[in-house]
């Protein structure tokens, strides 16, 4: 089985215009607006696509306080996808649309799809160049500044569970995903589809009220330039910051994170590792900056030093 990328996320709406509002600000490309469907873009091609929530058309809501629906994730060809029903129709029903559309639920009851991927590949690109001490490169030439954001593509999706070694089992054992990172004790775990790809795809957090729930849709752009400008502009239009701006300690990725009316949050990134075959998971005892705990209720205490794993901040705040 080859994934190549997240193709499509769905949501329900009880506000269509704040749906259209919110991902057009985002930077995404609006490519249809009707009163039965909003489809957005990345801009190799993956959509965001949001119904209005009596549809019919909708899937079930992930919680009563999110209307995120079902990921769909893209595959290489057809013999993925049969690959991918022949496993996982063994115990679960997987449904099939007239398009090829895979359609089933994974262990910790998040709703998925499976298509054949049809959007651009990376090309190769010179990409930003940086000056530092030493290592002068960028000559009479000044710094890209972006006035808003332009989201090349999805490139990783997270969710809070109740079990997240349940969760990892899935999808490295019955869909091939590989370990990145964890955080020990069951607190976090990070997956990549692919040996080499970027250092998570996938990320489970385990949550504290033992539910399921989007955490966040992360939103890859090209520099630390485009994240902060397209973070500045997307704060200037009014929607509010989750965390950010900051750099994550695992995959060393910027990121801006913005909460998302529809659920969760949404998430600018770039630079973050990229990882083969060579890579070694590593176990994290520590949370050295405990970011993505923020939005599921933990608050940092504002001395500047406390960095605490989930365990400790749990007791910091039963304390
Ligand atoms: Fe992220």
């Amino acid at each position: 089985m080859t994934f190549l990328g997240i193709d499509c996320v769905e949501f329900g709406a009880s506000d269509l215009k704040l749906a259209k509002k919110f991902f057009s600000d985002w930077g995404l490309l609006c490519k249809s607006f009707t009163s039965s469907k909003l489809v957005f873009e990345t801009q190799i091609g993956s959509q965001i696509i949001i119904r209005p929530e009596a549809s019919k058309l909708l899937r079930a809501k992930i919680s009563p306080d999110s209307q995120f629906r079902e990921v769909i994730f893209g595959v290489r060809s057809v013999a993925d996808l049969v690959a991918i029903a022949k496993e996982l129709s063994v115990d679960r029903e997987v449904e099939q649309d007239e398009d090829g559309t895979l359609h089933t639920v994974d262990d910790s009851g998040i709703q998925i799809g499976f298509r054949v991927w049809t959007h651009t590949l990376e090309k190769p690109q010179v990409g930003t160049i940086w000056n530092s001490p030493g290592n002068r490169r960028r000559i009479n030439q000044v710094s890209p500044v972006y006035a808003s954001a332009a989201p090349f593509k999805m490139g990783h999706i997270v969710f809070f569970v109740p079990d997240t070694k349940r969760a990892e089992d899935f999808y490295r054992q019955r869909l091939g995903f590989c370990l990145s990172d964890r955080y020990v004790g069951g607190a976090g775990v990070f997956l990549r589809w692919a040996q080499q790809s970027e250092h998570h795809n996938l990320f489970f957090i385990k949550s504290r009220k033992n539910d399921v729930n989007l955490h966040h849709i992360a939103f890859e752009v090209n520099d630390v330039h485009e994240m902060l400008g397209g973070g500045l502009a997307f704060s200037k239009k009014g929607w509010a910051t989750e965390v950010g701006p900051g750099r994550h300690p695992i995959s060393s990725a910027y990121f801006w994170y913005f909460k998302n009316p529809l659920g969760g949050a949404i998430e600018y990134f770039c630079d973050s590792d990229y990882v083969n075959a060579d890579w070694k998971p590593r176990q994290y005892r520590i949370n050295r900056f405990s970011e993505w705990h923020l939005a599921d209720g933990i608050v940092q205490r504002d001395d500047g030093k406390i960095r605490p794993s989930l365990a400790a901040a749990q007791a910091m705040k039963a304390k």
